[in-house]
């Protein structure tokens, strides 16, 4: 029996890594043993006063209910505690804070909150595959906005202006961006928001790696009046440790929050009480908890330079986040025929950048999501091909 799916999911291709993760499990059921240098999920477990809280409460025989869909207070107190402290953002933390499973699922619902048929939506190329995805299941329209080394990845203002933005609803940013690892500044946010106010176009900041070999972890909130113009997705995935936990948050005015409840209030009912109590500790610990992440993730990011130099790509030493973003030679056609030869040749996976766009078709992304050992032994498997 053959079931058509629904016209909104007719150019929804699986995701690239579902599918290539299954040809790695192919080629390692064949004994190819492949490094996977590919995803950043951090492979590090999260501070064991986090594990400790979580396997407490969930001993407890009062933590199993449904839980608010706002989130328990003491998790949304933490989270306006962590954006006072790390970002200097008063936020409400009974009206301004929505806590997510992941702020993947906060890109969905801000779409289907706000976005139908006839509608167009600003996507970084390169970027997220995420945002460009969510906007074709809402129906609206995802249009490119480029970005490019020469401009340090940042958005070409001036050609935007150019353009016919009348039905442009949306802007997503990402800074620091992924793929490229471009850091934040508040220059640059100011320019963003003063767009968005002048086009009424709603922003959507997405900020999961600002704590990640990044000085100063910015928000784009901090800028004078910005919760009138920008909705701020942030995550516990990559600073605490805890992508499988499926933690975020979305930091909004009031009534955005409850616009965004309309939606995402159908769709699940609360997270377990006893990983909301635990990722409140999260967020509650010293900040020597990310100075010691990044002493690790420093360590690593030199083998990934080494890595880098092995294939003659090259790249921004001052790069931020989870990646490291490299372009490849001129004697490949694109970033496909170098990952493809890495993997088949020396059994190692790294990210071509043109699953981000068309603007990542030249370069390479490696994840600093792995032990130095493991580095250590894709190194010596690229010099040998
Ligand atoms: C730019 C960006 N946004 C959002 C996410 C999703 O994070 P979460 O685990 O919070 O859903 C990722 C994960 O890779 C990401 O790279």
């Amino acid at each position: 029996m053959h079931i058509e799916v629904a016209q909104r999911l007719q150019h929804t291709e699986e995701y690239y890594f579902s599918k290539k993760l299954r040809e790695i499990d192919e080629m390692n059921k064949r004994g190819a043993k492949v490094i996977n240098l590919g995803i950043g999920s951090p492979d590090l477990p999260p501070h064991p006063d986090v594990i400790r809280v979580l396997t407490e409460e969930a001993g407890k025989d009062n933590t199993h209910g449904y839980q608010s869909y706002r989130g328990a207070p003491v998790l949304r107190d933490a989270m306006s505690e962590w954006y006072a402290r790390y970002y200097a953002v008063a936020v409400n933390p009974q009206t301004e804070i929505l806590p997510l499973i992941g702020s993947k699922e906060g890109i969905v619902h801000i779409c289907m909150t706000y976005l139908q048929d006839g509608d167009e939506v600003l996507i970084p190329n390169p970027g997220y595959p995420a945002y460009s995805s969510a906007v074709r299941v809402s129906g609206a329209t995802g249009i490119s906005y480029e970005l490019c080394a020469e401009n340090n990845w940042y958005p070409d203002f001036a050609e935007l202006e150019k353009r016919d933005l009348s039905k442009v609803k949306m802007m997503w940013i990402n800074y620091p961006h992924m793929p490229t690892g471009t850091a934040a500044t508040m220059a640059l946010f100011e320019q963003i928001i003063a767009f968005g106010r002048k086009h009424n176009i709603l922003i959507y900041h997405d900020n999961p790696y600002s704590f990640i070999l990044n000085d100063k972890p910015l928000s784009i909130l901090s800028i004078p009046g910005a919760l009138e113009v920008a909705i701020e997705l942030n995550s516990l995935s990559k600073s605490s440790n805890m992508a499988g936990w499926r933690i975020g948050m979305l930091v909004a005015n009031e009534s955005r929050i409850n616009e965004i409840l309309r939606f995402k209030s159908n769709m699940d009912s609360g997270m377990f009480l006893p990983m909301q109590l635990a990722a409140a500790t999260a967020l509650r610990l010293d900040s020597s908890w990310y100075t010691e992440l990044n002493t690790v993730y420093t360590q690593r990011r030199a083998k990934v330079f080494k890595i880098m130099d092995l294939l003659q790509c090259d790249y921004d030493p001052e790069q931020v986040g989870l990646f490291v973003w490299a372009k490849i030679p001129d004697n490949y056609t694109d970033s496909y025929e170098l990952c493809d030869k890495v993997l088949y040749e020396a059994n190692v996976f790294i990210t071509p950048g043109g699953i981000f766009g068309s603007g990542g078709n030249n370069y390479i992304r490696i994840s600093l999501c792995a032990k130095e050992e493991v580095f250590d032994q894709a190194i010596a498997r690229i010099k040998g091909i």
